[in-house]
């Protein structure tokens, strides 16, 4: 595709994307959960999105998951803040199939039980992971990338010859938008700074538009100035998106928070908005006091 065919397609998307903001009450932000439940689809009429309830997981009789319990809402922008090895990542493990608990439930939606699908079937289910370190091509365009987030893993030769279609060529295009890599699509992605190479994986994973993103430590080793437009982006993708966003920039979490949960020892410490657990004694005193 061209840069050209890729104008067109912004176009089309902005044109599109206006038509939904004048279509709904809310902006078309909410337009998808309010519907009736489809086959293959995630059933959030109970207002969750994700469920945790009495998880827990030992490695070699350490609890490092105790108990834990939690639900996210669909859209929402969820926080998780916690001291060094709480179980913040272990958590992420297990919702993402990575490492299975001994006890508990773990549902996404209200009928689909994530403890029956590994790894691969959960990422198709539409659970996106980022992990800390980038994982882009660096051989490859900032372009290239994005296109082969969209490929099916059946070997060299379907990837030689697969082509966009349209909606997938408007979907790269409003991608490179939100992640701010617009003028950069036929960069290098070696050549990106960390903080665009962040960027680059998170758009990689919102090609497969994912019904909820799990990112852990996303701004950890970005610029003041790269941590800020991350807030920006995990603001815009709020509401479209669900999202849970481990970090310990409390800066960051500031920006963007609605609800932090405070995770320590493998359960839930405390939860609400930033100030009502930065007041929380026990919480100064497990974390933010160090
Ligand atoms: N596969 C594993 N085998 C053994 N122990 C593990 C394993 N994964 C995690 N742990 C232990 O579980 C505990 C929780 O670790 P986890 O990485 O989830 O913490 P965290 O909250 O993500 O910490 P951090 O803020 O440092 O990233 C730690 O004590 C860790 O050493
Ligand atoms: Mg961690």
């Amino acid at each position: 595709m061209t840069p050209d065919l890729l104008k067109q397609g912004a176009q089309r998307v902005a044109q599109r994307l206006e038509k939904v903001s004048t279509d709904t009450e809310s902006g078309g932000r909410d337009a998808s959960y309010g519907r009736v439940h489809k086959l293959g689809e995630v059933d959030v009429s109970h207002g969750r999105i994700l469920y945790l309830e009495d998880v827990s997981v030992s490695f070699d009789g350490f609890k490092a998951i105790n108990r834990l319990s939690l639900d996210i809402a669909p859209g929402e922008l969820r926080c998780i803040i916690g001291p060094n090895g709480a179980g913040k990542t272990t958590m992420m493990d297990i919702i993402t199939g990575k490492t299975r608990p001994d006890e508990g439930q773990v549902f996404f939606g209200s009928t689909i039980d994530l403890l029956r699908h590994n790894e691969p079937e959960i990422a198709q289910l539409g659970i996106g992971r980022k992990f800390q370190k980038p994982t882009v091509f660096e051989q490859l365009s900032v372009f290239e990338n994005l296109e082969l987030a969209l490929k099916t893993p059946k070997g060299v030769k379907s990837s030689m010859f697969f082509k966009l279609d349209s909606v997938q060529s408007d979907r790269l295009a409003e991608v490179l938008h939100t992640i701010h890599l617009a003028d950069s699509v036929l960069t290098q992605a070696g050549n990106l700074s960390h903080g665009q190479k962040q960027w680059l994986e998170i758009g990689m994973l919102l090609m497969q538009d994912p019904k909820l993103l799990l990112l852990d430590e996303p701004v950890a080793g970005m610029t003041d100035h790269e941590t800020e437009r991350t807030a920006e982006l995990f603001l815009s993708l709020k509401g479209k998106h669900s999202l849970m966003v481990v970090e310990h920039d409390m800066g960051f979490i500031k920006t963007i928070s609605d609800i932090v949960t405070v995770l320590c020892d493998g359960s839930v410490l405390a939860q609400g908005t930033l100030d009502q657990v930065q007041a929380d004694e026990r919480v100064i005193e497990v974390y933010l006091g160090r």
